[in-house]
């Protein structure tokens, strides 16, 4: 039995930080557009006592779509032999950073599928030289679950941050999304030695994918209320049409939308990107999620010729733009909601 309404919920959770298990399910489940728009406020201004009107920019470089694994949700997974594959090669990535540097990006992000042509000492070395050309800026490393020693080296070679989703934080949920080889137990362990190693770490979560319910979403803010990463990606689940996920619904505005601003309330600091899944299934998904209390945009620093290819889901937005027109895009849209995108490094303030 509760006795606070939304609106109350909503200045517990800004206010402390956290909110009985009970009743953010009430909050998640009750929300009318009126509370919506409380809380969105409330976590607008949280991240703005923050992080000011600045948003973060983060270059993303694309750099291959091989992966040896088989996510039943992603459009390069493995087994999905339509997907026309390709890798960046070392001089092309440093260029990317390069333009991306000239346009004012200080941080560079390496995402890629799980490709075993990638190995550590290219890896290490792609690292070094980017920091050498440019030692004002962050490296960020997208590139999945590695053994301890691993990411030890990336971070030896001059790494500053990694993010790796956890998916979901439930064993039962995560056997719905991934084969058997892969686990929620060493996804954890990867994380642990991240964050031990001392990255600045990422984990986070699709909204609406298969299988996912009010509970397991619960499971998943728990989880990363205690383990307290410094940035969390959350994006809409999007079906691709190659995958076995094919005729699932995708996650809704709405959902991810709360979902950002709950995230927003219950970790003040973190780096919250408003994710290019959310651009996609609106046309103004990311500045509704920067007014959600995201505080975070990705831009794509991939050349044009292969953006097309590095598809995890159908439709996705910005595949046919030359990094610049991302850019002065992202600076346009940012400046109608009344926010600037920041020239630097953008670090967690946790
Ligand atoms: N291989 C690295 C990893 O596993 O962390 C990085 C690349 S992986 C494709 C990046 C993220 O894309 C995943 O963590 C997942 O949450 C997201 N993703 C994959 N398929 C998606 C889909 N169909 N809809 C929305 N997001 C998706
Ligand atoms: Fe890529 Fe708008 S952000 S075109």
């Amino acid at each position: 039995m509760t006795l606070m309404n939304n609106k109350e919920r909503v200045d517990f959770l800004r206010r402390e930080h956290t909110l009985a298990r009970e009743e953010m399910r009430v909050l998640f489940e009750s929300m009318t557009e009126e509370d919506a728009q409380y809380l969105y406020q409330n976590a607008a201004e949280t991240a703005r006592e923050i992080y000011g009107t600045e948003v973060y920019l983060r270059g993303l470089i694309e750099f291959t779509n091989y992966c040896k694994n088989d996510c039943y949700y992603c459009g390069i997974r493995r087994s999905n032999r339509s997907a026309e594959r390709y890798r960046l090669g070392e001089d092309v990535i440093l260029n990317c950073c390069d333009n991306g540097y000239r346009l004012g990006f200080r941080t560079f992000v390496l995402q890629g599928g799980e490709d075993p042509f990638f190995t550590d000492e290219k890896i290490c070395a792609l690292v070094s030289k980017i920091k050498e050309r440019h030692p004002d800026c962050a490296v960020t490393l997208s590139i999945g679950e590695k053994p301890r020693q691993s990411y030890q080296a990336y971070f030896d070679a001059g790494a500053d941050r990694y993010l790796l989703r956890h998916e979901t934080i439930n064993p039962r949920h995560y056997r719905m999304l991934h084969p058997v080889e892969l686990t929620i137990e060493n996804r954890r362990r990867c994380l642990e030695d991240l964050r031990d190693i001392g990255f600045q770490v990422g984990c986070g979560m699709m909204v609406g994918c298969p299988g996912q319910t009010t509970d397991f979403l619960l499971d998943d803010l728990y989880f990363m209320k205690e383990f307290r990463p410094h940035m969390i990606g959350i994006g809409p689940f999007i079906p691709h049409r190659c995958t076995p996920f094919r005729d699932e619904k995708p996650g809704t505005l709405t959902d991810t939308l709360h979902l950002l601003a709950i995230i927003r309330l219950m970790h003040p600091r973190v780096l919250l990107p408003a994710t290019t899944a959310l651009g996609t299934i609106h046309p103004t998904g990311r500045e509704l999620g920067i007014l959600a209390g995201a505080n975070v945009v990705m831009p794509n620093l991939s050349p044009a010729d292969v953006r097309g290819k590095y598809l995890l889901y159908d439709g996705k937005i910005c595949t046919g733009d030359e990094a610049a027109e991302c850019r002065r895009c992202m600076e346009l849209r940012m400046e109608k909601i009344g926010y600037h995108v920041a020239v630097s490094r953008g670090d967690s303030r946790v």
